[in-house]
């Protein structure tokens, strides 16, 4: 996740290092005194935290609760959500329409769907996700930031909630067979990348694809759930995690865009690779329960013993 302050990051880059204006950290993934493993020293609040992400989640601790029911989408289908894309100088950030929103899957209220943003690694050959399952990191993970509505987009308030933020989670998995371009939804997102080479480049998208474009062929009844934080500085604890266990399929080509043509600053620098931070120590997890059919068998063979038990009688 990327903190909300960008323009008092993009500040930052120009002013005095380690600390400045409006507090905010001069933090990177790149050099050896900012990048992760010294955030919980350049940003002990909130980043030395007992709540903090990304996570390595255990899919077999993950207990079952029923109260994980399916989200609501709203405006995920529109074709004109999509506003901006820009280059933070960390990542490539979509910004949203308003209007778009998230509810149900055990929120408490309704969210604003305010951006998305991705992590990757250095080309498909090392993966760039945040969280792993089982030790696994896939190649991309796309973050999407909601705001409880209640707050009218207004991030600071949000982030001083323990419960301010919602993010959902998808990784990115390169799709199998020889495909190119494809799907053509991500075709057309990773097109603007040749756009905004330089950190603080940005530019207007045109109409075309949605969100349920981008996330298409993920089930997204099935997640996981914990309580934890921004994954960037300052790492505020305010965050539900949601993440879906069915990757996004995107070609290998495409996802190699991400890290041979976005830079960290001007045309001289570093391509933005590796934008990830390492995972943190574990959380509660929770999923949904396993299917009805195995519990629905499962009753079966217990009526079918107490039936058993009960003709011995
Ligand atoms: C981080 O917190 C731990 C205990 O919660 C403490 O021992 C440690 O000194 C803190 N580190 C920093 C850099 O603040
Ligand atoms: C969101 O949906 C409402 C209808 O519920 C519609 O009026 C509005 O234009 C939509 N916004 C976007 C960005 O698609
Ligand atoms: C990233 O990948 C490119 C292409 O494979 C390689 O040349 C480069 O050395 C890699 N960079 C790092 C930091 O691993
Ligand atoms: C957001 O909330 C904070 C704290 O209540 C307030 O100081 C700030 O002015 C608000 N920002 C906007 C854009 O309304
Ligand atoms: C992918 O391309 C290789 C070499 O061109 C070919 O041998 C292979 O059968 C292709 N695989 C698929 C799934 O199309
Ligand atoms: C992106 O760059 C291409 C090539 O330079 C240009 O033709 C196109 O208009 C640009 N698109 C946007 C949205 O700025
Ligand atoms: C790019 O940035 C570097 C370091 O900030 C600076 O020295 C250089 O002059 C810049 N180059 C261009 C072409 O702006
Ligand atoms: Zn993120």
């Amino acid at each position: 996740m990327n903190r909300p302050l960008f323009l008092a990051l993009v500040a930052c880059t120009f002013i005095s290092r380690a600390r400045c204006a409006s507090d905010a950290v001069e933090w990177c993934y790149h050099l050896s005194d900012c990048n992760d493993p010294n955030w919980p020293t350049i940003a002990p609040k909130y980043c030395n935290g007992s709540r903090q992400s990304p996570i390595n989640i255990v899919s077999a601790s993950a207990t079952g609760d029923s109260g994980l029911t399916a989200f609501t989408f709203h405006n995920y289908s529109s074709t004109v959500a999509l506003t901006k894309i820009t280059n933070t100088g960390k990542t490539v950030k979509v910004t949203l329409a308003s209007g778009v929103q998230v509810s149900g899957g055990k929120l408490s209220e309704a969210y604003d769907s305010l951006q998305f943003h991705l992590h990757w690694g250095n080309t498909s050959s090392m993966p760039g996700s945040e969280h792993t399952v089982d030790g696994k990191r896939y190649p991309m993970e796309l973050h999407i930031v909601n705001s409880k509505s209640s707050y009218n987009g207004n991030t600071s308030q949000a982030i001083t909630d323990s419960t301010g933020l919602a993010a959902l989670g998808f990784f990115i998995e390169e799709m199998s067979g020889n495909a190119t371009a494809s799907p053509s939804s991500w075709h057309t997102l990773t097109s603007y990348l040749a756009n905004i080479t330089e950190a603080g480049h940005s530019v207007k998208m045109t109409p075309g694809i949605s969100l349920d474009d981008l996330l298409a062929g993920v089930d997204r009844t099935s997640y996981y759930r914990y309580l934890g934080s921004l994954t960037t500085p300052t790492c505020n604890e305010a965050v539900v995690w949601t993440v879906f266990k069915e990757p996004i399929k995107v070609s290998k080509d495409l996802i190699d865009l991400f890290s041979s043509t976005v830079r960290i600053g001007n045309s001289t620098s570093a391509h933005m690779i590796n934008v990830y931070r390492n995972v943190q120590p574990s959380q509660a997890v929770t999923t949904q329960l396993k299917s009805t059919a195995s519990k629905a068998s499962y009753s079966i063979s217990f009526l079918s013993i107490l039936g058993a038990i009960y003709s011995r009688i």
